[in-house]
């Protein structure tokens, strides 16, 4: 038996065959759960239902994380078919693309509270709406994705760089409410890897050429390896750990110079 077998997972964040919400789908799905995927439009359905026909008896519906009336219809249908839910996989993120191209001091007011809310206001509600769930059978696990960019200075990452410092805050603040229910609250900082959202930040390649010259593992990061890290985080391995942030960037951030 799998380590996820038996389990029902929700992934938010699949856009294409690049996603690392696909990657972390296709382990779980090797891991055993059952999968419900959401797709952000019309434009994407396509792309998901594609995908998912991959998957053992997938579960597909339209999530704008933007819009509280579909979050609570996801978690209705979630409900419905699979009477609870084990995992949540949050791999929603957007600025609008201006700001990551002019300068940070140049962000407008509009392109901030988009940034903020797709990127990090999601991961509250979603969680929100899924404890309930969770709570139901008796705990479950909660998993973001982030960058060093909410740490760390790198050009054009901008407004998604104080994204990613709030939904990093987040994290901590729901591991800490939600861990009496035995819901953990984690996320993987993964390195820069070239996906839809990734060609959107002016100058992409060059992170990924200076990541492979200084990272102590000499190479790019792959979605499957953030996908491994997410399977453990999800899975009974990972069961004593939550508010945590964990690097999957074969050791880029440790090094000075
Ligand atoms: N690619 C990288 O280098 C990298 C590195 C570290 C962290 N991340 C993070 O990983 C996550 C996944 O990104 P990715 O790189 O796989 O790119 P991606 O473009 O495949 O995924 C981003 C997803 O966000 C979704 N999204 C955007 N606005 C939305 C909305 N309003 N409602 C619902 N969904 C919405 C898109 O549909 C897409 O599926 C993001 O949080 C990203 O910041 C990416």
């Amino acid at each position: 038996m799998s380590e996820l077998t038996g389990k029902h997972g929700l992934i938010v964040g699949v856009a294409n065959k690049r996603s690392i919400a696909w990657a972390i789908a296709k382990a779980a799905a090797d891991a055993g759960a059952r999968l419900a995927l959401t797709f952000q439009g019309e434009r994407l359905e396509e792309n998901v239902r594609e995908l998912a026909a991959d998957l053992d008896s997938p579960l597909v519906l339209p999530c704008d994380v933007t819009s509280d009336q579909q979050i609570a219809d996801v978690m209705a249908s979630v409900e419905r078919e699979f009477g609870g839910l084990d995992f949540l996989v949050h791999g929603a993120a957007f600025a609008p693309r201006e700001e990551l191209t002019a300068p940070f001091i140049q962000t407008s007011r509009e392109g901030f509270r988009v940034a903020l809310d797709v990127s990090a206001y999601s991961l509250v509600a979603l969680t929100r709406a899924a404890a309930p769930l969770m709570a139901s059978r008796g705990g479950g696990s909660v998993l973001t994705l982030t960058y060093l960019g909410s740490e760390r200075v790198f050009e054009n990452y901008n407004v998604m760089g104080v994204a990613k410092a709030a939904l990093e805050a987040s994290v901590r603040y729901l591991a800490g409410e939600l861990g009496p229910q035995n819901i953990r609250v984690n996320a993987i900082s993964a390195g820069p890897i070239k996906t839809l959202a990734a060609a959107g930040i002016g100058g992409f390649s060059r992170i990924l050429q200076v990541y492979r010259e200084r990272a102590p593992l000499r190479r790019n990061t792959e979605t499957a390896e953030v996908a491994d890290a997410a399977r453990f985080l999800l899975g009974t391995a990972g069961r004593g750990i939550t508010g945590e942030i964990l690097i999957v960037d074969g050791g880029y951030h440790i090094m000075g110079i």
